[in-house]
């Protein structure tokens, strides 16, 4: 009797053990399913929104190899001329070429003449518009200043008499002036520095002023100063005229190699964080602002001919540098001194083409999000 009696209360143990087993199991199953959705829908949308680089961006092998491509077939190009109306532009070896790519994740590619720095010349005006919004926000730069394309020479004493702005755009030398006024300091020197440190942090590196070029261009720019005087017959400049031509004339006489003109391009492309150094140089909501002036303005009166073939943000310098962005990926610049009419480097603008070209990345083009069209 008391054996069978514990018998029955082994077996009815042993059932509420195997009982609770399939309870744990079926408990573990709930959690795995639990886990694999929040996988599903909840981290990997999460972890797409932190990645540092566009999924759409060209393998490092494919930009290496078309940036390859693109130096031999334009190494030779002998069109264009050295800018000379500052003298010291002149003498720069027009032969001189270099080509580099830095992406938003911090990669980079350069070939050529890496290590040459040139004079950034107006590609300067960008980061200025950039650091005047960062001051006074992207509205009060664009009441200021604006953002029109003006169809005419950068330089062009005319378009400041004739657009209703006066002053067109931050890449125009009058519009740059402007811009360039509106930076706050309380001497020219504090808004130089300020100025330069900028401009150095998007680099990632230390810049310098090149001496022989701002003493080249101050000796001749009779014309800007002309720029700074209309402006202020129309209200349209914001400090002394002259004081602000020549903080000006001092951001154009930056040194930089294509290496770090890269990189301020790359800054651009990563929301206006600096992909080397992750300083936020450039509020991220500032930046489309930067890269539709680029679009509109950053070639000039070639403006409208390079978005129809290129269709990338972009600025160019008479010193022979120019830079394009493609947002969210990254930045290629390229150093090559002879220009064509409008002030446009040869060289660069053939190379940042058939690179846009090869690897899909004009912007107007739904290509450049990977929609082959086959
Ligand atoms: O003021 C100037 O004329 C020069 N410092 C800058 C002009 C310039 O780079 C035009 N670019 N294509």
């Amino acid at each position: 009797m008391l054996r069978h009696r514990v018998h029955s209360v082994r077996r009815r143990l042993a059932r509420t053990r195997r009982g609770s087993k399939a309870i744990t199991k079926s408990v573990e199953r709930h959690i795995f399913l639990a886990m694999l959705i929040a996988i599903t829908f909840v981290l990997a949308p999460l972890a797409g929104l932190g990645q540092k680089s566009s999924p759409v961006a060209p393998a490092r092998a494919q930009v290496e190899a078309v940036v390859r491509e693109a130096y031999e077939r334009f190494k030779s190009d002998t069109g264009g001329k050295n800018a000379d109306y500052i003298p010291f532009l002149a003498q720069v070896d027009s032969k001189l070429f270099g080509i580099a790519v830095v992406t938003t994740d911090n990669q980079m590619f350069a070939l050529g003449d890496t290590k040459y720095a040139f004079s950034i010349q107006s590609i300067s005006k960008v980061f200025s518009q950039a650091l005047a919004m960062e001051e006074l926000g992207p509205d009060k730069v664009f009441e200021k200043v604006g953002s029109e394309p003006t169809g005419r020479a950068f330089n062009s004493v005319f378009a400041v008499a004739d657009m209703p702005t006066h002053t067109g755009n931050p890449y125009v030398n009058a519009g740059a002036i402007s811009t360039v006024s509106l930076i706050s300091a309380k001497t020219a020197d504090e808004k130089w520095n300020k100025i330069l440190d900028f401009y150095s942090r998007c680099a990632g590196e230390k810049l310098s002023l090149i001496d022989e070029v701002y003493k080249s261009e101050a000796a001749t720019n009779t014309g800007n100063k002309a720029l700074s005087m209309l402006l202020a017959k129309y209200d349209r400049i914001y400090a002394d005229p002259f004081e602000s031509v020549d903080v000006y004339t001092k951001q154009c006489s930056v040194g930089v190699n294509v290496a770090q003109l890269a990189r301020m391009g790359a800054t651009l492309a990563n929301n206006g964080r600096n992909p080397a150094t992750g300083e936020q140089i450039i509020k991220a909501e500032n930046v489309p602002y930067i890269l539709s002036t680029m679009t509109m303005a950053g070639l000039y009166d070639g403006s409208g001919g390079w978005a129809w073939h290129v269709g990338l943000p972009a600025k160019s310098g008479v010193g022979g540098g120019i830079v394009a962005v493609v947002p969210g990926k990254g930045a290629i610049a390229v150093f090559a001194p002879p220009l064509d009419e409008a002030g446009n480097s040869v060289k660069a603008q053939k190379v940042i083409e058939y690179v846009a070209n090869k690897l899909d990345l004009n912007l107007f083009s739904p290509r450049s999000v990977g929609l082959k069209g086959e």
